[in-house]
């Protein structure tokens, strides 16, 4: 049976969820908890200062209890080696869909290691959204274990909404995103893709990382990359990540951003 919930409280919160089901939320809930429990049960100098050693508790966890919705060491290695590739180096990491910190943990780490240790005197920072209060509570406790709470900064809201706040804010700023993830639900990716275009946040050379994007699928967003965006270009590129823990979600889709002469517009093939 599914059972449908009011929209005041479904904990996913948007109205575009309003059908989702009580016993998938409560199982990833349930699932969060367990998991949180069981990485504050270990002793915590395993973790603090060691956020890789957290990633790959979280990646281990999740197979073991056979949970599809975080860790997957192979598309974090990805992502991490586009961003150790990035010349200049990356600053500026933008999620949408935290659930437990799993990737923004990973996304820190990567930062960390590029500043060997002093991301924080750099100004490298993750902003990573989370719809759902108590998950986003759960993620900023362990990635205060690990001790990236200067750099990886959870914000409990829908993901556009924390954005304009963001940019209101001057916390983003105009063509400084080097990253942007997107691993939400995947009819927010498009949606969400043109506010940050709109916000004028990529710069050449930003990367638009979105994960299952083919598959369960976000098919009106890659049509729009396909057909050449619209304020932006875009180059595609289609990794496909092995090892995945749900075998009908298998790659990674990714974009490159260019800007020329400072004017966002539409020119692509694919
Ligand atoms: C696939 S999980 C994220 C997994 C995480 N990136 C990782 O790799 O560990 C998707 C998350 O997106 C959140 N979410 C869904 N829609 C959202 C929105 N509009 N804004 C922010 N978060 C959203 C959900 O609550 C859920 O926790």
């Amino acid at each position: 049976m599914i059972l449908r919930a009011p929209l005041h409280k479904l904990p996913f919160g948007h109205r575009a969820r309003a059908t989702y089901t009580i016993s998938k939320l409560t199982y990833a809930h349930d699932w969060a908890t367990a998991l949180h429990e069981h990485i504050f049960s270990l002793p915590a100098d395993r973790f603090w200062g060691k956020p890789w050693n957290l990633v790959a508790t979280i990646d281990n966890f999740a197979k073991a209890n056979n949970f599809p919705t975080t860790g997957q060491a192979p598309r974090l290695e990805i992502v991490r080696d586009l961003l150790t590739s990035m010349d200049p180096k990356p600053k500026l990491i933008l999620e949408f869909g935290t659930f437990i910190g799993g990737s923004a943990l990973a996304w820190g780490a990567t930062l960390q290691d590029l500043y060997e240790g002093d991301s924080d005197a750099v100004d490298a920072r993750v902003y990573s959204v989370e719809i759902d209060p108590q998950l986003a509570k759960m993620a900023r406790d362990l990635i205060e274990l690990a001790g990236l709470e200067k750099v990886v900064l959870v914000l409990d809201e829908y993901g556009t909404e924390a954005l304009r706040q963001l940019c209101a804010e001057d916390m983003v700023q105009e063509r400084r995103v080097d990253l942007l993830f997107l691993d939400h639900w995947e009819e927010n990716y498009l949606p969400d893709l043109k506010v940050c275009e709109e916000l004028k946040l990529f710069h050449v050379g930003s990367l638009v990382v979105a994960d299952n994007a083919d598959c369960p699928g976000a098919k009106d967003f890659l049509n729009y990359l396909r057909k050449g965006g619209g304020a932006v270009s875009y180059e595609n590129e289609l990794i496909e990540s092995t090892g995945h823990a749900r075998p009908t979600v298998i790659n990674i889709f990714m974009a490159r951003i260019f800007l020329k002469h400072c004017v966002y517009h539409a020119n692509i093939s694919l």
